[in-house]
């Protein structure tokens, strides 16, 4: 077997295509089409347990959108860590740093090869701007620093993002402590921003989506609830209004606040 058709060979059994994966199932949800039937059979069946999943998709990126303006509008932040990129989409971190300061630097970080792939197409910025890409695994956060250090200047503030991907790191992989090493990386006057699927809104919706979601993916959901969320700001400076649906952060319109959504959001400052 020569060296090429062997790393192709990897390339599809990572890729593995027959079971659904988290990134290419948001992906459906926002009308994406870098998807399979696997994926696409995994979005239906999560729209039927939760029928207000595409609104919650939409509410969650506007957080997004909405977070990275403040930090860098509001805070001065000009360094991003955005971890579990998902497929590029409309008003991706680099875009919305980058029209507030166009000398943002983003690294982005996935271990879902397809999602690397389309990076590094797809999400590249203009000098001054810089974005980098790391393939891994958020349960290894030593690497991520690591090799984040290529492009980030860790002596100054770093916003680290975990939106919507802490909820496939269960309890017994340790994700406080994940959170916590990643935090304990980055200088006083970086950020931690996160969302999160919540257990406590629209119950049970929610608990019969993840248990449809968890028999289908290798990957499995770990819905928490309002104070097991909040508790991953342990130690920071919650910024106003605190963890809270993500369409009541800051909503710019009352459309925007009015989302129905079960995804649990904030933003925290780290003082000391
Ligand atoms: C639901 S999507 C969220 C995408 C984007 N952050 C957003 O909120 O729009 C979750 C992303 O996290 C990635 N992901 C899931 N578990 C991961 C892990 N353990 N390490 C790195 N990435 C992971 C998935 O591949 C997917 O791209």
């Amino acid at each position: 077997m020569t060296g090429e058709s062997s790393n192709g060979e990897e390339l599809l059994r990572r890729l593995n295509t027959a079971v659904p994966h988290p990134a290419r199932v948001y992906d459906v949800w926002l009308g994406g089409k870098d998807n399979y039937p696997a994926d696409r059979a995994a979005a239906a069946a999560g729209l039927e347990a939760f029928p207000s999943t595409i609104h919650s998709v939409r509410a969650n990126r506007g957080f997004l959108a909405r977070a990275v303006e403040y930090l860098a509008a509001e805070e001065g932040i000009r360094q991003f860590l955005d971890i579990g990129t998902g497929l590029p989409s409309a008003n991706n971190t680099h875009e919305v740093a980058q029209a507030t300061a166009a000398e943002s630097r983003v690294v982005y970080v996935d271990n879902d090869p397809v999602v690397m792939l389309h990076a590094q197409a797809l999400l590249t910025s203009a000098a001054p701007g810089v974005t980098d890409y790391i393939e891994e695994d958020l349960r290894d956060p030593r690497r991520i620093l690591e090799e984040a250090h290529r492009t980030l200047d860790f002596s100054q503030p770093v916003a680290i993002m975990l939106i919507a991907i802490l909820h496939f790191i269960s309890d017994d992989e340790h994700p406080y402590e994940i959170v916590n090493s990643l935090m304990d990386a980055v200088p006083p006057g970086s950020f931690l921003v996160l969302s999160h699927l919540a257990s406590d809104i629209y119950r049970e919706e929610l608990a019969a989506f993840a248990r449809d979601f968890n028999e289908r993916s290798s990957e499995k959901v770990t819905l928490r609830d309002h104070d097991e969320v909040a508790r991953f700001f342990t130690g920071l400076d919650l910024m106003e209004p605190g963890v809270v649906q993500v369409s009541q952060w800051r909503p710019r319109s009352e459309l925007e606040a009015a989302s129905p959504n079960a995804v649990w959001g904030g933003v925290g400052r780290k003082t000391a």
